[in-house]
């Protein structure tokens, strides 16, 4: 039977660091190129092999058995060390348990006091812009999903200098959390600044975290939030169902996991409505029909089709989580290949997403593919798939629908350069240090019917 030796090695490595060169200098057109090769493709990590899988049908395939590629990799080594046990980084032995534990918090009922808060922050956050005004629009978009995650967890439990002391904290340990991903463990136990702050970032976190948890835990009544959910959710026997540790574990889980991911989708999106004004106008005129004069609310969400088609496209041209990595627990057989136990596998949500093969055009900004929503189930992954799928795929959804809504409804977002916007490729996949300036609507909308038809390109 064929072994990982014979699976075709990706071209470009180095005897010395492999692949390490063009994982540096270009991630993404070295993922995306990797296809070209084959439906497994071996990479050199220094004396690791990676099997980078290609192949939709078998991505598939590795997403669903979750007890064999479990999750593992030194992404996830380093997120155990800021977040514990949780769902996201939790080996597959414990991850039912703490799943069905966290279902309650993303219950359909949930989601419309949820929205609500994100209207409002995304609200207050546009309405405080001046017209012409030069955003940075990464760190906006930061500010926004930390603020409407802390408030989603917490709601009225936190007084504003803790709720800007969790934002400050968890801001740190974003900005370390990447950089110790990347640096050898022996220089992140150095007693540099950076590293001291991270620990102590991380310490007071956690010390916070636990002091609301064990208020939380002291009061039974339901205060509508993430936390409420979480606290009240109860194990088979009716005992508390998680440790007060598991508890704090998985608040800085959502938090993590909520934040740079939608701030990032949300910061491509702007850039893509800025780019493309007549999807912009589009989003505009759906936008004002069902706000009629007031802010978004979550009850007509449904209508907003073209936003949420938005969200959508930029997910697949701009997926924030753009690699994924499970590690083999025992020996198995994938597409004929005996990979031992212990071996990595990675695939590329970008480098499926742009392939010509599996979408019409796949380079293009094209919000309206996603009017036929069957067409692409395998190959469409921003979320992941099996039982490790995304868990508040649903909530983010919602949420960037109601706040790019709510900024197009007060401003048009315009370019301030013509250079090409590159990519940050970090933990999430985000825009390079984009800024886009706005401007306050003053025109006046057309009648609906002529509007929604008429080419409006390159104004
Ligand atoms: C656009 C925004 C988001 C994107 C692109 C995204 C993407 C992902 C992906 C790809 C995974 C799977 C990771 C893996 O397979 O290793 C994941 C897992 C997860 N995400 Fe998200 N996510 C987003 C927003 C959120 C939000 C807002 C929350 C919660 C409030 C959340 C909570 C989680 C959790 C709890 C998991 C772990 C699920 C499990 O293993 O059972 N995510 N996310």
């Amino acid at each position: 039977m064929p072994t990982i030796q014979d699976i075709p090695r990706a071209p470009g490595g180095n005897p010395l660091f492999g692949h390490a060169g063009p994982l540096v200098r270009d991630p993404l057109a070295f993922v995306s190129s990797l296809a070209g090769q084959g439906r497994l493709v071996r990479m050199d990590m220094g004396i690791k092999n990676v099997v980078v899988v290609c192949d939709p049908a078998l991505i598939r395939q590795v997403l669903l058995d979750d007890r064999t590629f479990d999750k593992g990799g030194p992404l996830f080594e380093r997120g155990r060390e800021a977040l514990g046990n949780g769902l996201i980084t939790c080996p597959h032995r414990d991850h039912r348990r703490l799943r069905r534990l966290s279902q309650p918090a993303f219950h359909p009922n949930r989601m419309a006091g949820y929205g609500a808060v994100m209207t409002e922050l995304a609200d207050d956050m546009a309405s405080g812009w001046r017209d012409g005004q030069v955003l940075d629009v990464v760190s906006e978009m930061m500010g926004l999903t930390v603020e409407a995650t802390v408030q989603t967890l917490f709601s009225d439990s936190l007084s504003r200098a803790t709720a800007s002391q969790i934002t400050d904290d968890f801001l740190v340990l974003m900005t370390g959390f990447y950089r110790r991903m990347i640096t050898p463990p022996l220089l992140n136990r150095l007693p540099s600044r950076g590293n001291r702050d991270y620990t102590r970032a991380i310490e007071r976190l956690r010390n916070t975290v636990g002091g609301i948890v064990a208020a939380r835990r002291a009061d039974e009544s339901d205060h509508g939030d993430l936390l409420s959910a979480l606290c009240g959710a109860t194990g088979p026997d009716g005992s508390h169902g998680r440790s007060e540790t598991e508890l704090i574990d998985e608040v800085l889980t959502f938090l993590l996991a909520g934040t740079e991911t939608t701030a990032a989708t949300l910061s491509w999106a702007m850039h893509l409505l800025s780019q493309n004004r007549g999807v912009e106008r589009q989003v505009h005129r759906e936008v004002e029909a069902v706000r009629s004069g007031g802010r978004l609310d979550f009850a007509r969400l449904g209508e907003l089709e073209t936003t949420g088609n938005v969200i959508k496209e930029t997910l697949r041209l701009y997926p924030a989580v753009w690699m994924l990595t499970r590690v083999t627990s025992a020996e198995t057989n994938l597409d004929g290949y005996v990979l031992p136990a212990g071996t990595i596998v990675a695939f590329s949500p970008y480098a499926i997403h742009r392939r010509p093969d599996l979408y019409e055009r796949a380079e293009s900004f094209d919000p309206d593919r996603w009017h036929d929503a069957t067409m692409v189930q395998d190959s469409y992954l921003p979320f992941s798939a099996g039982a490790r799928k995304c868990m508040g795929d649903r909530f983010a959804l919602n949420q960037a629908t109601l706040a790019l809504g709510t900024v197009v409804s007060r401003w048009r977002l315009s370019p301030v350069t013509d250079q090409p916007l590159r990519p940050s490729v970090k933990a999430s996949l985000t825009p390079r240090r984009l800024r886009l300036r706005v401007s306050a609507r003053s025109e006046r909308l057309p009648m609906r019917d002529s509007a929604l038809g008429s080419a409006e390109e390159g104004e």
